[in-house]
């Protein structure tokens, strides 16, 4: 049937992404933007999604990511589409599958990627090419990695400052990258590859964030005992080059630190007066990285999510494992490495305050590898939405939106994206406030969360009655 739109999505309550109370609007797509936002009661569409007594959102925009190839390798994303995902942003912690070295191996983090022996994307372009050439269900918004600018720059060789002329050649990538859409450099200085970094070097390979207007979003250097210097140090690359800093999931971790959120948090809306500074933060009181061999962990509850020498060590306790081997922690996680695990490092009411800061951002931090995966994965966004907005009561679902779109949109400078609006992209989410909720669980990290009824992404049905119709519709965003 011809109609006059391509999509209506009606009878839903709207829930526009700019932290404004609710109202009622059908919503009408044409040619993949939304082209009036109103009472469409008597209009006609090819294809109609019934949203009657749903909300109608914009599609979540997951602000932190390692999906740099599970983009390729499961171009469905169904972990991200199931959650109403529409946009994810890539290459954060420093780690980015472009530009990339040929050279092989790469060490950890490198391994949070799973990125093939025989990929590599020399040029940032070459990732976005890639990208338009096998188009991923979802949008993509893409990051500079430092750690990545500096195996390309320096090798192996890496527990050391950069010299004058690695930094002017890493400077010199990241402006081209800059020049073919990357939004920003991200870094992860508490990684070995980046971790001897001063400082300086940040800011002299981030000169050209100034020219681009790109950002700086960084894994700190210390989420602990030192998380003020760390603080401190973001806050000086971002008014060194003027350009605006995004911390990445925000936390403080150890019994001994438990709390300081509330000090880093007022710290954060000081610097706010003075420059430009966002945040993002994963709705669990555990995280997930490369597996470390740290004694300081031994008493930390840890999982192991997956382990290259010991596959048959995936998804079980690292405690259990120790005791089985008769060594200590650390020792069985050195046996295990590399490999990706879980780590149960924070504090609840830390988790709840940082999340309910208003400009906290709604990141997952989901690593695509292992058994048995962290389950923010698969379960970050209804979480938020489900858990921590309708059942604790953290904040209204206005909010909890607002968090995952707009906001978000507006920090990476995504200007079609983030908002319903005529004239914006049409991604969209339709979800049930009454139901939704994460399924995925520490024991069953990869279950599909419920509530979600559509996604819509720029204009493609893309999940319907919470099945994946195999459309591939995202297309790779550029620094606007
Ligand atoms: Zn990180
Ligand atoms: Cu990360």
């Amino acid at each position: 049937m011809v109609g006059e739109y391509d999509l209506v999505v009606r009878g839903g309550m709207v829930i526009d992404g700019t932290n404004r109370p609710r109202f009622r609007a059908d919503i009408g797509v044409q040619a993949g933007r939304i082209a009036t936002v109103g009472d469409l009661g008597g209009a006609t569409a090819r294809e109609i999604l019934d949203a009657g007594g749903r909300i109608v959102a914009p599609g979540f925009i997951d602000s932190h990511t390692h999906d740099d190839q599970a983009l390729f390798v499961n171009p469905g994303m169904m972990p991200k589409v199931s959650q109403g995902v529409t946009t994810v942003v890539t290459g954060n912690c420093g780690i980015s599958s472009a530009p990339m070295t040929t050279a092989r191996p790469l060490p950890p983090p490198f391994n949070l990627l799973d990125l093939p022996d025989d990929r590599s994307f020399t040029a940032f372009a070459d990732y976005f090419s890639a990208l338009a050439d096998a188009p991923p269900a979802v949008n993509v918004v893409g990051l500079v990695g430092h750690a990545s600018l500096r195996v390309r720059a320096m090798g192996l060789d890496l527990d050391r400052a950069a010299t004058d002329a690695e930094i002017a050649e890493m400077r010199a990538t990241l402006r081209q990258c800059l020049a073919e859409g990357a939004v920003g450099l991200s870094s992860g200085l508490v990684y070995p590859p980046a971790a001897a970094a001063p400082t300086a070097e940040l800011i002299e390979i981030g000169r050209p964030l100034s020219e681009f207007g790109g950002i700086y979003v960084t894994h700190m250097r210390n989420e602990e005992d030192f998380v003020f210097d760390a603080l401190d140090e973001t806050f000086a690359i971002g008014r060194a080059l003027e350009i605006a800093v995004v911390i990445s999931h925000h936390k403080v971790m150890y019994p001994r630190n438990f709390g300081r959120s509330a000090a880093t948090l007022p710290r954060i809306r000081e610097a706010m007066a003075n420059q430009r500074v966002g945040l993002d933060c994963y709705p669990y009181h555990a995280s997930s990285t490369m597996i470390r061999s740290d004694p300081a962990l031994d008493d930390v509850r840890v999982i192991i999510a997956e382990s290259g020498p010991h596959p048959e060590c995936d998804g079980r306790e690292l405690a259990e494992i120790a005791a089985e081997w008769g060594v200590k922690p650390h020792e069985a996680a050195r046996r295990l490495q590399p490999g990706t695990a879980v780590y149960f490092t924070m504090d609840e009411n830390d988790v709840r305050r940082i999340l309910a800061f208003p400009e906290t951002m709604v990141g997952s931090d989901g690593i695509c590898v292992g058994k048995r995966p962290h389950p923010r994965l698969w379960g970050t966004f209804p979480r938020v939405l489900g858990h921590y907005s309708r059942d604790v009561g953290l904040f209204p679902l206005e909010t909890a939106v607002w968090k995952m779109t707009g906001l978000t949109a507006a920090t990476f400078g995504l200007k079609d994206r983030g908002t319903l609006r005529v004239g914006a992209a049409a991604d969209i989410t339709v979800f049930d406030a009454a139901t939704v909720r994460d399924t995925a669980s520490f024991e069953t990290p990869t279950e599909a969360a419920e509530g979600i009824a559509a996604v819509v992404v720029n204009g493609a049905v893309t999940l319907r009655d919470g099945v994946h119709t195999g459309a591939r519709a995202g297309v790779p965003l550029r620094r606007a």
